[in-house]
């Protein structure tokens, strides 16, 4: 990423967008709802909806887990009114939205870890930032090869990212025809998740966009190789 106010494109801002869907439905299927009970329903059938109502985020521009160049709130991303009005609404039931209090409780004495690109590394901000609402003594956290993290004392609760664009491993090696390949060894974890299974009771995967052109053009293209061979 360039320096401050190089935000993220439109595609990748939609993804960013559906990504908070879905993980707001991960996690709202977590934490029980006191009213009205859950009937088993489908939170993946659904639309977006704008909502000019909606409740604006939680957390603002002072959230210290932000990415600095990311951080629209502060650098005032146009549009923020629009973005931060659509909501989720699945056909069947109500989805709530995730109560950090209520979460925590749910979620105490656990590790959570995300582990994928820069997607999840957002979902990871966004996740912290509405947690230490319930927890402002939250403190970052960068251990066990995490990229980054924070670690909420009050409820014993780390939460982690590890970057692992392909979640395959993958290396690096000069080419005859073209400039390189990358060989993508697609049964075999990559190196920074492999051994963090142990430490962390959940893991919410993601990956997506760095197995396009864009990531990997003509000149160093993506090889990928299953049992040891291509
Ligand atoms: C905090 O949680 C970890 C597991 O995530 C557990 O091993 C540890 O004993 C807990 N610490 C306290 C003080 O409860």
């Amino acid at each position: 990423m360039g320096a401050k106010l190089k935000l993220p494109s439109s595609t990748l801002f939609i993804w960013l967008i559906i990504s908070t869907c879905a993980l707001t439905i991960f996690y709202s299927k977590l934490v029980p709802s006191s009213s009205p009970p859950l009937v088993p329903c489908n939170l993946f059938a659904g639309k977006w909806v704008i909502d000019p109502n909606r409740p604006r985020p939680i957390y603002d521009e002072t959230c210290p887990f932000h990415r600095n160049a990311w951080n629209c709130l502060r650098n005032q991303r146009d549009n923020m009114e629009v973005i931060n009005s659509w909501k989720w609404v699945p056909e069947d039931c109500e989805l709530n939205e995730i109560d950090p209090l209520e979460f925590m409780g749910v979620m105490r004495d656990k590790r959570i870890g995300f582990v994928g690109d820069s997607l999840n590394e957002n979902f990871l901000v966004s996740l912290l930032c509405i947690l230490r609402v319930a927890d402002t003594g939250a403190k970052k956290w960068k251990r066990k090869g995490a990229w980054r993290g924070a670690y909420f004392p009050k409820f014993n609760v780390t939460v982690a990212y590890h970057r692992a664009v392909l979640l395959a491993k993958y290396q690096w090696s000069e080419g005859d025809e073209v400039k390189g390949v990358h060989r993508v060894d697609v049964d075999i974890p990559a190196k920074d998740w492999e051994d963090i299974g142990g430490f962390y009771d959940i893991l919410i995967f993601n990956t997506g966009h760095w197995w396009g052109y864009d990531k990997f053009p003509k000149e160093s293209p993506l090889a990928f190789y299953q049992g040891g061979s291509q």
